[in-house]
């Protein structure tokens, strides 16, 4: 089994970004605690992270050359924008969970739109970090 971690815009930040909203943790302690139990598990992980649109869809259509059969996306702010990065999800036709460490609709309204959730296996919204994690145990699980 291959996971594919992408993670969006400004998430490179997280830790020292809007802390009271996105937490403390930094996207090197995610991405590391994910690769753990990646290990224990005995499954293959790749995490990703770009602030460019073009760099995402890139790596969701590449995700099938590389025999990736799930992916986790925390798709930040192109969640709200990317019809081009969703069409890319519909076009390789992977399951993905949508994760987003805040509660997108506990907040501005623009944010309670996605372009993903209706595709989505399911959406985890609100849970910080560990919404991560719980991504993972599903997929470890789940075909
Ligand atoms: C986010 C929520 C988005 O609205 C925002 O643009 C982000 C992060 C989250 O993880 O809570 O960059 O996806």
């Amino acid at each position: 089994k291959h996971v594919l971690v992408l993670h969006g815009p400004n998430l490179n930040l997280l830790g020292k970004r809007e802390p009271g909203v996105y937490g403390s943790v930094t996207l090197e302690e995610i991405n590391g605690n994910l690769a753990n139990l990646a290990a224990e598990a005995g499954i293959k992980l790749t995490a990703f992270q770009s602030n460019a649109e073009a760099e995402l869809i890139d790596r969701v259509q590449q995700a099938v050359r590389d025999g990736v059969d799930f992916i986790i996306i925390n798709p930040a702010a192109y969640t709200h924008t990317s019809i081009a990065l969703r069409d890319a999800f519909a076009a390789v036709e992977l399951p993905f969970i949508e994760v987003h460490l805040s509660n997108i609709f506990s907040r501005e309204p623009f944010r309670s739109k996605s372009y993903f959730s209706d595709l989505a296996r399911g959406v985890i919204s609100g849970l910080g970090a560990k919404g991560y994690e719980l991504a993972l145990q599903y997929a470890l699980t789940s075909r």
